[in-house]
């Protein structure tokens, strides 16, 4: 059985938000205050988390990344990945994580089953950084990362590209791949919260790649099966890569294989979708079967392609936290 939308994208793939609160305040992703407290009730518990999951690998998805906001800030997580990796034919089981936990939880990440982690991270310079995260600590991310590759995880590293605030520093993280074994990738800044001003803050890949392209040769990477929507190249010689994520300038949609369950359990067939269908009536009512319907009519509706590279983008504003990228 599997989930196949109405443009022949075979749906594979699920992101799990689980829970919208986070130890950071990204500029882009949530208000300085941090998100309004959700009642308890509103949030999927694990329960719920894992029988939606259980019931969707039947239906053909592959791979659950669960994210959050920052999903190690919720109690009991390690326990959930591990009755996540546990599901028989769930082939992948990754995680999302700004990394500040990771130095002390990366042993128990690995032992639960995760396979590997993405960490965003925006900036090499302290300072920077902080000014991103709203006070993130460095330090304490890199020592994290460090802990993580020692413990054996394949890492990638998602950096926002953000005219103006780091594009000064798209050489260093290039650099940065010439020792170290990750996928550094690229991501073209994406509009959530719809500022008049989101497309002064763009950078397109081309002008990301021809910027590093200008310092180090790079030779494309050959994509794998499931590769992501990163486009990777290696610098010669290099431990690492670097790659770029172009949901702005590329043909992002034409591959988009994935829906999105945020953590009160609302179900979003494309990122910049305005429409979500609350899961939370037919998750609470145990059906599996009604479940997977109301699933697979999501996946009938997926819509072909956001719009969001014309100038008047539509979509509604949304806080990523809630979504998890
Ligand atoms: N544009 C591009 N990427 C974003 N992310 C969060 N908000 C945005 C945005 N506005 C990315 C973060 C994180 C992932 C979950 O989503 O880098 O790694
Ligand atoms: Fe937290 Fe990630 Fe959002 Fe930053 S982008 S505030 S680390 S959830």
């Amino acid at each position: 059985m599997s989930l196949v939308d109405s443009f022949g994208r075979k749906i594979n793939y699920l992101r799990l938000s689980v829970t919208d609160r986070c130890n950071f305040r990204c500029l882009y992703c949530m208000p300085e205050n941090g998100v309004p407290k959700v009642d308890h009730h509103e949030i999927l518990s694990y329960e719920e988390l894992l029988l939606l999951a259980r019931s969707v690998v039947p239906l053909g998805i592959e791979k659950i990344r669960v994210t959050g906001g920052e999903p190690l800030v919720r109690a009991g997580v390690i326990d959930f990945l591990g009755e996540l990796s546990r599901i028989p034919k769930l082939r992948q089981l990754v995680l999302t994580t700004n990394g500040y936990l990771l130095d002390e939880m990366a042993l128990q990440l690995l032992s639960a089953g995760v396979q590997r982690l993405n960490i965003s991270l925006d900036s090499l310079k302290p300072d920077n950084f902080a000014a991103i995260t709203r006070g993130g600590d460095l330090g304490r991310v890199l020592k994290g990362i460090r802990t993580a590759e020692e413990a054996g995880f394949p890492i990638k590293i998602n950096v926002v590209a953000m005219r103006g605030i780091n594009d000064d520093e798209f050489e260093d993280f290039a650099a940065w791949t010439l020792e170290k074994p990750y996928a550094v990738r690229f991501i073209e800044y994406m509009p959530t919260n719809r500022e008049d001003t989101w497309t002064s803050k763009v950078i397109a890949g081309e002008e990301i790649l021809s910027r590093i392209g200008n310092r180090f040769s790079m030779q494309p990477v050959v994509r794998g099966e499931m590769a992501g929507p990163s486009r990777d190249y290696r610098i010669s010689g290099a431990a690492g890569t670097i790659g770029v994520i172009t949901p702005i300038s590329g043909h992002f949609c034409r591959d988009c294989n994935r829906i999105r369950v945020t953590s009160q359990g609302m179900v979003k067939n494309c990122l910049f979708a305005d429409t979500e269908v609350d899961l939370k009536p037919v998750l609470r009512s145990g059906n599996v079967v009604a479940l997977q319907e109301v699933l697979r009519r999501i996946v009938s509706e997926k819509p072909g392609k956001h719009l969001m590279s014309e100038t008047d983008t539509v979509h509604k504003p949304f806080a990523m936290s809630k979504v998890g990228g």
